[in-house]
């Protein structure tokens, strides 16, 4: 049953609304694209009147993006897409400056994060923006009511996507959504170079301990655990990785790195980072094998990645080591100590990604759905990639902004590689 919030939303704080505006204006000033299209957007009006419900990490970047989908017009709500992802301040700006209804709390529980997530839907969206489809799966299990307004969809990561194109599969997806997170401006940068710094950051702020010298194993070698490998090796940590796909595997061998079973890893890790979207990668059977004073945390989408049921089951006892950090008493007397509840810990323990990397994010976030004003009803009940132009245009504008400059095809260049009768 949904619960009906205030009109304003639900923040911790909003006294703390001073210093969240301030997050706010730092992030925007690395966000130049983001920048260009809300000049625009305040200029055409493309989102006039559309109703946004957004399921996001409530962090200054995002706050940057709700105010250009406000800017373009739209009517929008936003809530969190994590229990431990909001920055409270930026919220309470949100919703005491800009007049946008915000509904997250840091550490809120589980009923209240469902409550916030419905109570963004009593909005009526027109337009759903996820971040691991809490949305969508809700509205199609829960609000079907609603479905009937809704034209379209963004999401933003990659479990997400897996999760909407197995709904697409069965039918159950009820209208079309874009696939944010395959466009290229998007997971090259923001998986890869946003997660890789951000979840060391988020290591290092929780436990302060020296990379150097540790061994950290890296469970998952797609575009996120791509950069956190990447990472971590240029802190001087011995990184290991583990995979399930042979191909992503012989990728680590060759970038250097060690790759082996979990059950291997398990015994010599100092420091375990899930990133691979996928259940129980750190289970029963590791924790039993794990050194004293190991350190787990995740930084794939959900919490299941370390099982934490079997955890508690296998330790006698947990305390808070610091902020972040719960120590379990292993029975046999070993200490594990498990970051952020296993949640996102670049969000929970640290500020999520560099605005810089989210500037190109989000702004696929504002053209899809912008683009899909002007066309969700020519398409079907499927995910699609955000526009091919779109990508291209913001790896354009994100170049000028960094004033690099690149070379042009030449004419000749143009029919040479158009060709297949040249170079015979
Ligand atoms: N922390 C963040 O801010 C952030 C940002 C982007 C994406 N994500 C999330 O991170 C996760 C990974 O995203 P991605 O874009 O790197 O996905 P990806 O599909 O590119 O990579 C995931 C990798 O994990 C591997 N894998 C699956 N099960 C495994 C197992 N049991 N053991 C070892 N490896 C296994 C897969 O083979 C794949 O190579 C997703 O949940 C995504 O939503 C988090």
């Amino acid at each position: 049953m949904a619960i009906t919030h205030s009109v304003g939303g639900d923040v911790k704080d909003l006294a703390l609304a001073e210093h969240g505006k301030r997050k706010i204006e730092w992030a925007n000033q690395q966000m130049p694209v983001l920048q260009l299209i809300r000049k625009r957007f305040i200029k055409e009006q493309p989102l006039k009147g559309i109703r946004v419900s957004a399921c996001l990490h409530v962090t200054s970047e995002t706050a940057n993006l709700a105010i250009t989908l406000r800017d373009g017009g739209a009517d929008v709500v936003l809530c969190a897409s994590n229990p431990l992802s909001t920055q409270d301040e930026v919220a309470a700006c949100l919703v005491k400056d800009y007049n946008i209804p915000t509904f997250a709390i840091k550490g809120e529980d589980n009923a209240t994060y469902y409550s916030h997530l419905n109570a963004a839907l009593d909005h009526k969206p027109q337009l759903t923006m996820d971040d691991g489809a809490d949305l969508v799966t809700t509205l199609v299990t829960k609000r079907t009511d609603l479905i009937p307004a809704v034209i379209g969809g963004t999401e933003e990561t990659t479990t997400g996507v897996i999760r909407l194109r197995a709904m697409a599969k069965d039918g159950t997806l009820k209208y079309p959504v874009i696939s944010v997170n395959d466009a290229l401006t998007k997971h090259l940068f923001d998986n890869r170079y946003g997660t890789g710094q951000s979840t060391l950051d988020g290591i290092l702020r929780a436990t302060n301990l020296l990379l150097a010298g540790l061994k950290v194993v890296v469970a998952g070698y797609g575009w996120c655990g791509r950069g956190v490998a990447m990472r971590a090796k240029g802190h001087g940590s011995d990184v290991i990785v583990t995979e399930v796909n042979p191909t992503r595997a012989i990728e680590a061998v060759m970038d250097g790195f060690r790759v082996m079973t979990m059950a291997e890893a398990a015994r010599i890790g100092d420091i375990f980072i899930t990133v691979t979207g996928d259940k129980s990668v750190l289970a029963g059977e590791h924790f039993e094998r794990m050194k004293d004073g190991a350190v787990m945390c995740n930084s794939g989408h959900f919490n299941v990645e370390i099982d934490i049921p079997a955890l508690e089951r296998l330790s006698s006892g947990k305390k808070p080591a610091r902020p972040f950090v719960d120590e379990y008493a292993m029975k046999d007397g070993r200490r594990l100590y498990l970051l952020g509840e296993g949640r996102l810990i670049n969000l929970a323990a640290a500020e999520g990604h560099p605005a810089v990397v989210m500037d190109m994010s989000f702004a696929n976030q504002a053209l899809s759905a912008e683009y899909l004003v002007k066309h969700a009803s020519e398409l079907s009940k499927q995910v699609y990639a955000v526009p091919e132009d779109i990508d291209k245009q913001i790896a354009k504008l994100k170049l000028e902004s960094m004033g690099v400059q690149i070379d042009k095809l030449t004419p000749e260049q143009e029919h040479y590689l158009a060709s297949w009768s040249e170079g015979t």
